[in-house]
């Protein structure tokens, strides 16, 4: 008989099936594979390549085209050592760990009781609340001795020893440093360069450069997306926890007072974002942070509801003018904004730092997001009673890696020549397949298990009336168009 620890769940198990998939039809691979892969890097494949693409398009669309007053850079990965010390990086970016004696295994302290407290819900759901209310609670006045205390009276093991034999807690910080230049210096730390551990710093630095050379107007915002680096001590859970990850970040300046204003909007506006990118309101959910970084006076997620739990997806911080007078002051420049506005609204002129709403989602989390609502197995009965079932990625059509398959019947008889000349047709506009190897129904279903919303067959009919069947991902329905509309038809249902 399994035991408590050996259950399986369904949402495990779905878990497990989801990273089989995407690994078998080129969506991610482990990094280095070859080489028994690296862990907690991952690659993206040809098709999952594109969907990120085609995600972080649409991110930017919606903030740098949308949005008159926000605009778009791509800051450099290296910047200089003095930033992260600006920024409270190097002294503050790290988690309470806490190591096992016997396995030697660290654990970040927060998600080992969460851990546990995942089993204790099972059983007991308000102890499980309970637990996780006061760990909040003494993690926010950083009391490492009543956490441990609180890890040694519930028991919480570690996974492989078993036993509760844990060190102190501690302070580890998450930056990954290289060293910088070919010459090694005698002092090393001069040669010490952070892979930086957001993108939003890339903003702050240039955030002089660009209200100027755009001549920007507060309120404004700065978007980026980008590499970000963290040395996660618990990395896993696929995509979701990495070691080098994507964000997608925009930072919008304001002046000092209106914060909690903005605030408020974009976590709406966000969250509406969110649910045009087809994930629906009741997945979604806020959480307040109650211990908040150093640079902020308001905070919470956006989370998920992921096959392993609510997760953050994003995080919408109020960090004041906090990074900007940071970096004023150890850059020793002056780094303000002239409001001449104010002036006209019968206030005195004025400088000031300005305050910041960050905006800031982890592009492979929405990746994992989108995929896991997608995927789905499906089983029907046909007319002669038998079975069928397929695996479908239901992404939605705006953001699949590829739109529109064109699959002619036969590899003869002229077909293939019809089908090249509507590829030639609509590759300049979306993202086609061609094939023509296989069995009609078997092609439909390799379509369908990678998301393609549109499929175009052409057979000995076209030849005679210049009409195709398109074929819908979603409902499988078919129907027969002119061959001269479908580059129309598939326009208006990506855009
Ligand atoms: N600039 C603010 C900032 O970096 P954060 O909450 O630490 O805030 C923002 O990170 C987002 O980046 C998270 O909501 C998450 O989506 C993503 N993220 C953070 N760490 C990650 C990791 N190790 N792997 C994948 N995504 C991560």
């Amino acid at each position: 008989m399994a035991n408590e620890a050996t259950k399986v769940t369904d949402q495990q198990s779905f878990f497990i099936t989801l990273i089989g998939h995407c690994k078998e039809y080129g969506f991610i691979f482990p990094s280095s594979e070859i080489y028994d892969g690296l862990s907690a890097v991952y690659d993206y494949g040809q098709l999952g390549a594109q969907l990120k693409k085609n995600i972080k398009d649409e991110w930017w669309k919606s903030m740098t085209q949308l949005h008159e007053n926000i605009v778009g850079i791509d800051a450099a990965i290296f910047m200089h050592p003095t930033v992260w010390k600006a920024s409270g990086h190097v002294d503050n970016f790290s988690d309470p760990m806490i190591d096992n004696k016997d396995s030697k295994k660290r654990y970040r302290v927060d998600h080992l009781i969460e851990g546990y407290a995942d089993e204790l819900k099972q059983k007991d759901e308000a102890a499980a609340d309970a637990l996780l209310a006061l760990m909040d609670e003494l993690l926010k006045n950083d009391d490492y001795p009543a956490l441990k205390k609180l890890i040694e009276d519930h028991k919480i093991s570690c996974s492989i020893s078993k036993t509760c034999n844990w060190t102190d807690i501690r302070q580890f910080n998450l930056m990954f440093s290289t060293a910088f230049g070919a010459v090694a210096s005698e002092k090393e730390e001069d040669n010490i360069v952070y892979l930086r551990p957001e993108t939003a710093q890339g903003i702050f630095v240039n955030f002089l450069n660009v209200q100027k050379t755009g001549r920007m107007k507060i309120p404004f915002g700065i978007a980026q997306i980008g590499k970000a680096f963290r040395n996660e001590i618990v990395a896993r859970q696929f995509i979701f926890r990495m070691r080098e990850f994507e964000q997608m970040e925009m930072q919008f300046f304001i002046r000092p007072g209106s914060q909690m204003e903005w605030y408020n909007y974009w976590k709406e506006t966000r969250k509406k974002w969110h649910e045009s990118m087809g994930i629906p309101s009741e997945k979604l959910r806020y959480h307040n942070h109650s211990k908040l970084a150093h640079y902020a006076d308001a905070a919470l997620d956006i989370e998920f509801e992921f096959p392993f739990g609510w997760k953050e997806l994003e995080g919408i911080h109020s960090r004041t003018d906090f990074d900007l007078s940071q970096h004023a002051k150890f850059s020793k420049k002056k780094i303000q904004y002239f409001d001449n506005d104010l002036n006209e609204e019968g206030k005195p002129y004025g400088n000031y730092t300005p305050y910041v709403v960050e905006t800031s989602v982890g592009l492979d989390r929405l990746f994992l997001t989108i995929l896991s609502l997608a995927y789905a197995e499906e089983k029907w009965n046909k007319e002669d009673g038998s079975e069928d079932s397929r695996i479908v990625l239901r992404i939605p059509a705006k953001i699949a890696p590829t739109k529109l398959a064109i699959l002619p019947l036969l590899k003869k008889d002229g077909l293939p020549e019809i089908a090249r000349e509507l590829m030639d047709e609509c590759k300049g506009s979306f993202m086609c397949f061609y094939e023509e190897k296989d069995a009609i129904g078997k092609r439909y279903r390799r379509m369908d298990a990678i998301g393609t919303p549109f499929c175009v067959t052409i057979d000995h009919q076209t030849k005679e009336d210049k009409t195709v069947t398109i074929r819908y991902r979603d409902d499988m329905k078919q129907e027969r168009i002119p061959i001269s509309e479908v580059k129309k038809r598939v326009l208006e249902k990506i855009s």
